[in-house]
């Protein structure tokens, strides 16, 4: 009996230390194989006035089918690879980026979102740049006059105003995040990786050109992605998309708004938690149907997610309601 309750706190002792550790390493540095530019500018991503948001002929628009809830911002997405090289599919999620491409994220409200004509205030643009087998992350914070961004490592707060689809006066308290912040998202295995664009994400239609195409056949008949039988691609359901379930579309929610932190190889801290979000995961490896009321709970007080917005989504907090009940 003594010998069990001594092994039993030598082994509690053991479990303390370790998960200290990983609490204080949970945390991965910033790749620094490229130093960033100061100036947004230095990576001429747009043609014409910066504000318009025009890429220039390097860069390509990537649509996703679903994305990730932040403080109801509209965001462009955009990449540009090396000269003569492609993206590599591994398998349906993330592909293989050639060294040196560029993935561009920028967070943008419009004035008034009934007449986008009356313009955009852009708030931030976010970079990840590989080189040497890493992802580089910055952020470039866009001035006043809109014509320029400008390199912020440390996070800024600040207060921004729009009018919604509704007529509605908005504001939210916008946080830019961190290095620090990119990477606990970003992070995959303790190294830094993309989370929009994987195969299933991007495989939906687009309009290019004024002609509708699938959008991995866009890529592939322009030569940016090696070729392979797209339509064996499954779709990462679009989770506003009512002609889906309400099982995809939650699932779908999760994914995009919660696995990035809650799956085995996610930031540890979470991890931990024994969640996992991500959709390809079988619904009773999940912990969803045992945590319904939690889970719930979480994202209604505002709790989660952990970080990225300041404010509830609403319509996406619609959809997970709708979803755990029907569970
Ligand atoms: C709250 C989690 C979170 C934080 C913090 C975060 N990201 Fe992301 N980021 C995501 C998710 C999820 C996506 C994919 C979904 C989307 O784009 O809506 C994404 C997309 C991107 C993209 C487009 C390519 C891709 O991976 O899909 C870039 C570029 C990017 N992020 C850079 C950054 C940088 C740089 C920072 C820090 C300044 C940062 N992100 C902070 C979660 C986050
Ligand atoms: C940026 C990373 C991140 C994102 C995104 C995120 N979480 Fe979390 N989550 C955490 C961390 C870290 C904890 C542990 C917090 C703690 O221990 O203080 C946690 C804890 C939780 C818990 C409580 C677990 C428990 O048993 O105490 C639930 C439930 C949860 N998250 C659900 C969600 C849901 C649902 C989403 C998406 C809407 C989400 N999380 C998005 C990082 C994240």
């Amino acid at each position: 009996m003594r010998l069990q309750n001594s092994s039993i706190m030598l082994l509690y002792l053991l479990f303390a230390v370790l998960t200290s550790c990983s609490e204080s390493t949970g945390y991965i540095p910033a790749p620094d194989t490229i130093t960033f530019g100061q100036k947004l500018s230095d990576y001429n991503i747009y043609q014409g006035n910066p504000n318009n948001l025009t890429p220039s002929a390097d860069y390509e628009l990537i649509e996703l089918s679903s994305s990730l809830f932040v403080n109801y911002a509209e965001k462009q997405r955009l990449i540009k690879l090396p000269a003569n090289t492609q993206i590599t599919k591994i398998d349906n999620g993330t592909p293989n980026f050639p060294n040196g491409t560029i993935l561009v994220k920028t967070f943008y409200y419009y004035k008034d979102k009934r007449d986008q004509n009356l313009g955009k205030n852009i708030i931030e643009t976010r970079l990840l740049i590989k080189e040497a087998d890493m992802w580089n992350v910055a952020t470039y914070v866009w001035n006043a006059s809109q014509t320029d961004a400008t390199l912020k490592l440390d996070g800024l707060s600040k207060n921004v105003s729009w009018i919604d689809a509704n007529g509605a006066s908005k504001s939210v308290n916008y946080k830019v995040p961190t290095e620090r912040d990119c990477t606990t998202c970003h992070q995959n295995s303790s190294t830094v990786k993309p989370l929009g664009p994987t195969l299933m994400n991007m495989n939906i239609n687009v309009s290019r050109s004024n002609k509708t195409i699938n959008q991995l056949q866009y890529f592939q008949n322009k030569g940016l992605l090696n070729s392979f039988d797209h339509p064996q691609i499954p779709t990462l359901p679009n989770y506003f998309d009512p002609s889906y379930s309400i099982s995809e579309r939650g699932r779908a929610y999760f994914e995009m708004n919660c696995a990035h932190c809650h799956n085995p190889a996610g930031l540890p801290k979470a991890a931990r938690k024994g969640y996992d979000f991500r959709y390809t995961t079988p619904l009773s490896q999940t912990r969803i149907p045992q945590k319904k009321g939690k889970i719930d709970n979480v994202i209604r007080s505002g709790e989660m997610p952990w970080i990225g917005t300041t404010t509830l989504d609403v319509e996406g907090y619609n959809i997970v309601k709708q979803y755990l009940n029907s569970l």
